[in-house]
């Protein structure tokens, strides 16, 4: 496996690159905006390709490097169901898996820093955000934070994995990069609490100064989507309406870009072909199953995924592919539900 965690000064945020094989996919938990040069130009030296950029939550200290890690490699972007970010390709919810080749990490919603706080399980460490720090957990005073939230989180969730389990936290101030669940237990002096309101009463008594960046970073990391609009005007998208005049028509091929899991999850539009966002370069260029349809049979292709993200960016390959008739369903799934568009399961 390939492991890194990467630094970011300003902020003090630690991100993690991670991925099975030199030459393969990659993954990035919370990325820093400007350190995205510095991460592609890593990811050119160890030979990997980003395939998604995850955050744990909605920072408040620092630009997430999502947008532009997605505009740059063409990557997914990821984040919990809870977050207030506009769009974001794939959202995930507690008990999901989230997988690259080779890589599978277990979705734990840990609340109470944030209620947009999620934690990455992958088999021998963890990656806790700002829900549990080394020998800190996460401030609670705003952002939705919960005291007692993040009490059941760490001591009902996180606490619970076994005490060699490797913490990865997204932050620290003081030059620790790594610890232990047992290590955490016994000596992280806010878990050393004999109660939920006594942890409550600890974290009320913080009086934290609020981070540098908030004013910025905030709204920043809540327009994260990709801008759709532009796709709308070039006449590459349809509407989820405007879709459902088209489904069943002879000279349309509906594609879903969605994971397999997420199909089984959300359902989704009768006739659609199943074509996963991670395979489609091989699938548009020339001898892939997508060009030979749109070659053979004339029909232009019509794409779909959750919220549109995946779809954009796969109009936008499969034109420069020669598909010159690529559209896509603008807002995805998310949209055709809300115009009430039929669901198969
Ligand atoms: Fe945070």
């Amino acid at each position: 496996m390939i492991f890194r965690q990467l630094f970011d000064q300003t902020s003090g945020t630690y991100s993690y690159l991670l991925a099975s094989r030199a030459g393969g996919e990659a993954l990035i938990i919370d990325p820093v905006l400007e350190k995205v040069e510095r991460y592609i130009q890593l990811m050119r030296e160890l030979d990997l390709r980003l395939v998604k950029a995850v955050d744990t939550h909605l920072h408040a200290d620092h630009i997430t490097g999502l947008g532009a890690l997605r505009d740059r490699t063409h990557c997914i972007t990821v984040m919990g169901e809870r977050t207030k970010a506009d769009v974001v390709s794939i959202r995930l919810a507690d008990g999901d898996k989230l997988r690259i080749e080779g890589l599978c990490l277990d979705v734990l919603y840990t609340p109470g820093h944030t209620d947009d706080s999620y934690s990455f399980l992958m088999q021998d460490r963890v990656f806790t955000g700002d829900t549990l720090l080394i020998r800190g957990t996460g401030r609670t005073d705003f952002q939705n934070g919960d005291a007692r939230a993040q009490y059941e989180s760490i001591f009902g969730r996180l606490l619970a994995l076994p005490e060699e389990t490797f913490v990865f936290p997204a932050h620290d101030y003081k030059g620790d990069t790594v610890s232990t669940i047992g290590e955490e237990k016994r000596y992280n002096p806010r878990l050393q609490v004999k109660s939920v309101d006594e942890y409550v009463t600890l974290m009320a008594g913080l009086n934290l100064p609020n981070p540098k960046m908030m004013d910025v970073a905030v709204p920043a990391n809540m327009r994260v989507g990709l801008a759709q609009e532009e796709l709308a005007r070039r006449g590459w998208s349809v509407t989820a309406r405007e879709a459902m005049a088209l489904i069943g028509r002879s000279d349309i091929a509906l594609i879903d870009l969605r994971e397999p899991e997420e199909r089984k999850r959300h359902g989704g539009i009768a006739g659609a072909l199943s074509v996963p966002y991670a395979e489609l370069a091989e699938n548009i260029g020339t001898g892939g199953v997508l060009h030979e349809l749109a070659m053979a049979t004339g029909k232009s292709i019509l794409f779909f995924c959750a919220f549109g993200e995946r779809s954009a960016m796969a109009v936008q390959a499969a034109r420069d592919a020669g598909l010159g008739a690529a559209r896509h369903i603008q807002g995805g799934l998310d949209a055709w539900l809300k115009a009430d568009g039929p669901i198969v399961h």
